[in-house]
């Protein structure tokens, strides 16, 4: 496996790679890698015969009182995990590398950057959408994995992918949970021994509203206020939104439909966590 610091390191790998006739497969990452990444590495290695992993913690999606600096970085496991998976190419370029001195170029995806966790973290998406435009550019890849833990992100950048004429695909992967349903995160660090029992209670929040549904409930009010009941019975659970929306536009909807997005967001003690279901 070899690791590449420079973009043009890195489109000189995938050029090479397609022109012996392979499919590049990219999976950007902000490290701390977990098995809901290694199921994104294990998702493009069945799809694609040549596989990047970026690992990239992009400064831009960071509000100013949020966790940049102490976000965890475990780059030496990440590389041992990523080739253990087959990965081909670790990316790892320093923040100049990304942002050059004086950069100022962005891409807004508007109005859908401004929903949900857009919402409560201005500037986020437009971190996000500017630096996966920056590896899809530089990656040239014909396949990209994301989650679905980050339904959002997913609506953004498949918006952006679109707007912009982009040639990479994205592709969704389910969100990989722990045993007690509590979804993986490279946040899930921060909780306390307590905190990790109350942080249950995002995915409880979720998997209630699926049941509804499945029983035949379909009114946002309803399956959202069903959530805030769970979510508020934690004392160190603060929620920062539950919402019933159009995965494609972040649109809140009244009713449940094919492919709604059930989304949550709470803040456990000083940790912000997110989870969501596709109804
Ligand atoms: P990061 O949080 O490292 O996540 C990288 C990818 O792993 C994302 O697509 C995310 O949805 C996916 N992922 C995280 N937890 C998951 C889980 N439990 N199950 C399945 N997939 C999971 O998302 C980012 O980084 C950044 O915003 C990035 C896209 C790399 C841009 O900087």
């Amino acid at each position: 496996m070899q690791i590449l610091e420079t973009v043009n390191d890195l489109r000189a790998w995938s050029r090479s790679a397609r022109t012996e006739g392979k499919c590049v497969g990219l999976v950007p990452t902000m490290g701390a890698l977990h098995a809901g990444h290694a199921s994104l590495i294990r998702a493009a290695r069945e799809r694609c015969d040549a596989v990047a992993v970026s690992i990239f913690v992009n400064p831009t999606q960071f509000g100013p009182n949020e966790d940049y600096a102490r976000y965890p970085r475990t780059f030496e496991a990440d590389c041992a995990m990523a080739e253990s998976l087959g990965a081909d190419v670790i990316f790892a370029p320093a923040v100049e590398e990304m942002y050059p001195k004086g950069a100022v170029t962005y891409v807004d995806v508007e109005g859908l950057s401004n929903r949900l966790d857009g919402g409560s973290r201005p500037g986020h998406f437009r971190g996000v959408a500017t630096v996966v435009a920056k590896l899809f550019v530089a990656c040239e890849a014909e396949h990209a994995f994301f989650g679905q833990k980050d339904a959002a992100q997913v609506a953004v950048l498949r918006r952006m992918t679109s707007d912009l004429r982009l040639a990479t695909e994205i592709i969704v992967c389910p969100i990989v949970r722990e045993a007690d349903g509590l979804a993986l995160s490279s946040r899930n660090v921060y909780l306390s021994e307590n905190e990790r029992k109350q942080a249950l209670a995002l995915s409880r929040a979720v998997r209630r509203a699926e049941e509804l549904v499945a029983r035949g409930e379909r009114r946002a009010i309803v399956l959202v206020d069903d959530a805030h009941a769970i979510l508020s019975s934690e004392p160190n659970v603060r929620t920062d939104f539950v919402e019933l929306v159009n995965w494609a536009t972040l649109e809140p909807v009244d009713i449940a439909g094919r492919g709604s997005l059930f989304a949550v967001a709470a803040w456990v003690g000083t940790t912000r966590l997110i989870d969501n279901a596709i109804l």
